[in-house]
């Protein structure tokens, strides 16, 4: 009896010290989120358990309270919760401020707090990834959706030298230029009009998934440019067409990575190392 009681308090205790975590999508299955969280979590030695979780289109809210009421600590947000969790959050970070949106919660004493790291993963990768630099470059970032939104503090904040936003619908970037507050060193640019050559050029559009091309003019890609591409999986035609400029390519699973494991600092305080993962992915 008393070997059982003990049996029964030990499990108790490990259940305990097991954190939870998941992430929040519709659709989720696709989600590699799990797999890189769980490979942090053994490399860093935490005691935490990562899952996915299909929330329903019209339950977000209840889901996440519901992580909650089961003592979850965290949980990471995807397409298409980033605005409702940002809505949701009682505080808000300076980055996920400046994205309007949020993709990681830390649930701490009943409070939601809601963080943005896609931006400076997207940062992290460029800088611990490549040789080029971003402080002191000319950027130019294509698209004015959400995801060029979430990665234009970070960009400004890793000292480039400007920011040019050009996107189909001019008056978006125009938007993004008023509100970022930098109007020094960001501009908008329809992709008729744009001129001179960028150290870096970042595809924030969503083009990849429909394979089309963008009418963006060669003469762009500067010297030694290293081209970005923010979704990962594929060769795009923005990829395609900066590969036959001698850009350095690449695509966004580095920054997927690397915005995981800025979710993971925020959660534990512990840094993972990101290259192992990288590999890891690649090869799956
Ligand atoms: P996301 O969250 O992926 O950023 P989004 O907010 O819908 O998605 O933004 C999509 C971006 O891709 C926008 O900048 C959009 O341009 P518009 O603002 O003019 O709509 C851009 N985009 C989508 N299809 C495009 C196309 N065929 N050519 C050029 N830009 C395109």
């Amino acid at each position: 009896m008393e070997a059982r009681w003990l049996a029964l308090a030990k499990l108790g205790k490990t259940l305990r010290t097991t954190d939870q975590y998941a992430v929040l999508g519709n659709p989720i299955s696709h989600s590699k989120s799990p797999i890189i969280h769980t490979a942090f979590a053994k490399q860093t030695q935490q005691n935490i358990n990562y899952e996915s979780v299909l929330a329903p289109l019209d339950r977000f809210e209840a889901t996440v309270r519901d992580l909650m009421a089961q003592d979850y600590k965290g949980a990471n947000v995807t397409v298409p919760f980033k605005f409702e969790a940002f809505k949701l959050s009682n505080t808000i970070s300076a980055a996920a401020k400046s994205a309007g949106a949020v993709n990681t919660l830390m649930f701490q004493a009943g409070q939601i707090h809601g963080h943005n790291t896609d931006g400076i993963g997207l940062v992290s990768d460029i800088q611990h990834h490549t040789n080029h630099a971003l402080e002191g470059s000319r950027v130019l970032v294509l698209g004015a959706g959400g995801a060029s939104q979430g990665v234009l503090l970070p960009l400004l904040n890793a000292r480039t030298a400007s920011v040019v936003i050009a996107n189909r619908t001019l008056e978006k970037a125009q938007e993004m230029v008023e509100k970022s507050g930098y109007s020094d060193r960001v501009r908008a640019s329809t992709f008729a009009n744009l001129s001179g050559e960028f150290d870096i050029v970042i595809n924030a559009t969503s083009t990849g998934l429909t394979n089309t091309a963008l009418p963006i003019s060669d003469a762009i890609f500067a010297n030694n440019s290293l081209a970005y591409e923010m979704m990962y999986g594929k060769e795009t035609p923005f990829m395609a067409q900066a590969r036959a400029n001698g850009a350095h390519v690449m695509d966004g699973l580095g920054m997927l990575v690397e915005q995981a494991a800025e979710a993971f600092f925020i959660w534990r305080g512990v840094r993972p190392n990101t290259a192992p993962v990288m590999a890891m992915i690649r090869g799956l």
